[in-house]
């Protein structure tokens, strides 16, 4: 093993989350921090409203947590809601400090005197959105990557897939990387592993999400032993871009937040029969109820409109909305912007507690990866930045004050066995098939009869899947599509074990939530608390649901 194989903290991911844990620990902590692509090729890159915080002297902590549960639909853990939005203030410092530039008020040249411009969106009932015009997610990738890219005790590696985490001893110690320019498989060795990447919202056919959400972190936690709760509540965002041209490109929420309707193509708004709230309602409530007209109607898409706004305010707000859709004829200034729901974030994902650390010793998990019971049910808009940047800094400071065993020699990956494909067409082939099948069986109205048909055809494709990867040498779509289909069971069996609707699940045979609101856990089968037997005989990951003992 090589001396660069071998690092004090391996960090599994080049977002908001793995970028700044990276930055916040101690400078002679050695840490790698991998991408399986370029290195903004996560979702923080994309993300355009901007990231909740307590920052006007009208708006309030508890102001704050309340909006928070009330989106969450009786699920949010309280002391996540609690211990998020007290650090909200602190975040934006820090990212300021490492050279973020939000936006100010424009009528306030006085720069001492300054307050940033706070934007709205869904379920807030304050401004309290800080952003960088739409481009707030890039704005915060380039300067953590600029910043990392300088430190010297930081090594960036793209292009470096995990497979799978390495276990010894009941510790996690390292994992295997598929280097997909080379594709060798190298064994990284750590002190510490910390699984950074994002969410699972490809597993939808339609999504707001870049190509790589595949779920990796949790498929690669769930194998390892880590308990995976919530992954019924999968978001689905209510305005992304309806164009033949235009893949995944989302219409940020801030829009609505700045007075955008929806609109039905007879030009008849909608949404107050849904909600009082009308447009900024919880997102969840949005989405359904843009469903709901469109199945109802037989409509391809509904219509958001924003034309009352002048063109000076919406191109230096909105400018990539206003040019992306420009690119495609759309002149947002004078046009209705057509517009659909499609998968965009994952509520649910590895159980963790307030220094992210889950249940395996030396693996903590953080950002849209991890369930820390901020979101409950549905998560409130502009609150996963936030999410990745307090768990990022509470992850480092556990960290840096565990006293943790130095790496090991570990094994190395046996390839030996395994040939190259001469069977590729079974990837595309499943990948499709299995988005297509989540898009329509376990999309934003389900029904047991769905469901029960997708488990069993997901059971089928993982598989075949499975007898593949055994034959097979890895490949980044292979690995993919393996990920998917994990959590693509695991997100079917949370929405089965919940007999009633609740924020983002709904169910048309249990129409109505239950009184006590909890949790869908899933236990693997090596996990102490797994109580099963009778699932040994199972061919997949056994699992049993158990439900916390948490009521609401
Ligand atoms: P990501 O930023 O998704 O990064 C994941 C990283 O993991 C990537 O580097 C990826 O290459 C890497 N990775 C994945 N699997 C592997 C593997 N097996 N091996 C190695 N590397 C791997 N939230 C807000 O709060 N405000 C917003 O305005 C907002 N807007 C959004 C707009 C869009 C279009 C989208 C898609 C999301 C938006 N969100 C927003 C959600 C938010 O951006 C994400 O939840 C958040 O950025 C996730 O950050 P992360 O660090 O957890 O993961
Ligand atoms: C958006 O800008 O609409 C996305 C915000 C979010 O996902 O929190």
């Amino acid at each position: 093993m090589t001396d660069s194989e071998n690092y004090d903290v391996l960090i599994i991911g080049s977002g908001a989350a793995g970028l700044s844990l990276a930055l916040q620990l101690p400078a002679h902590y050695r840490c790698a921090v991998l991408s399986k692509a370029h290195m903004a090729a996560g979702s923080t890159f994309w993300a355009q409203g901007g990231m909740a915080a307590v920052l006007h002297d009208r708006d309030s902590f508890d102001a704050h947590e309340a909006d928070t549960v009330d989106a969450g639909a009786g699920l949010c853990h309280e002391p996540a809601v609690q211990f998020c939005v007290s650090q909200s203030r602190s975040v934006v410092d820090w990212l300021i400090d490492q050279g973020v530039a939000f936006d100010y008020r424009a009528d306030q040249p006085d720069a001492e005197f300054r307050e940033f411009h706070l934007t709205m969106e869904g379920g807030h009932s304050h401004r309290r959105i800080v952003h960088a015009a739409d481009r707030t997610g890039r704005a915060i990738s380039d300067v953590l990557t600029q910043n990392a890219a300088a430190a010297a005790n930081i090594s960036l590696l793209p292009d470096c897939y995990a497979v799978d985490l390495i276990r010894v001893d009941g510790r996690c110690v390292g994992a295997h990387v598929l280097d997909t320019q080379s594709h060798s498989v190298k064994t990284i060795a750590a002190r510490a592993v910390v699984l950074a990447t994002g969410g699972a919202s490809k597993a939808y056919q339609y999504t707001s999400n870049p190509d790589g959400a595949s779920g990796d972190g949790i498929a690669i936690a769930w194998r390892a032993g880590c308990r995976v709760a919530n992954m019924e509540f999968n978001q689905f965002h209510p305005t992304c871009l309806y164009h033949p041209k235009a893949k995944s490109f989302l219409i940020t929420e801030a829009l609505r937040g700045e007075g955008a309707r929806l609109l039905l193509p007879n030009g008849e708004a909608f949404m107050t029969r849904f909600d009082p709230r009308g447009e900024l309602a919880p997102r969840d409530i949005v989405a359904r109820a843009i469903d709901h007209e469109m199945k109802r109607l037989g409509l391809d898409c509904v219509y958001l409109d924003i034309t009352h706004r002048s063109p000076e305010f919406l191109r230096s707000h909105f400018p990539t909305v206003y040019e992306r859709c420009l690119s495609l004829g759309i002149d947002i200034c004078k046009d209705r912007i057509p517009v659909v729901p499609a998968a965009h974030y994952t509520c649910g994902g590895v159980v963790v507690d307030q220094f992210g650390a889950s249940d395996l010793p030396g693996l903590y998990v953080i950002g849209e990866t991890a369930c820390s019971g901020l979101h409950g049910a549905n998560r409130m808009a502009s609150n996963s930045l936030l999410e990745c940047f307090v768990y990022a800094a509470s992850a480092a400071r556990h960290i840096a004050d565990t006293d943790l065993p130095a790496p090991k020699k570990l094994p190395e990956w046996d390839d030996s066995r395994v040939r190259v494909s001469d069977e590729g067409v079974i990837i595309p082939y499943h990948w499709q098939a299995l988005r297509r099948l989540m898009w329509d069986y376990v999309g934003i109205v389900r029904s047991d009869r769905r469901l029960a048909f997708a488990a069993n055809a997901i059971e089928l494709m993982q598989v075949e899947i499975a007898n593949y990867y055994s034959q097979f040498l890895i490949t980044r779509p292979l690995l993919e599509l393996r990920n998917l289909a994990e959590v693509a069971a695991l997100t079917v069996r949370c929405a089965a074990a919940r007999q009633e609707s609740r924020g983002l699940h709904f169910n048309r045979d249990y129409p109505d939530a239950k009184p006590h609101a909890q949790d869908s856990i899933l236990i693997p089968r090596d996990h102490p608390a797994f109580q099963n037997p009778q699932s040994e005989d199972l061919q997949l990951p056994s699992y049993s649901t158990q439900v916390s003992g948490r009521k609401s």
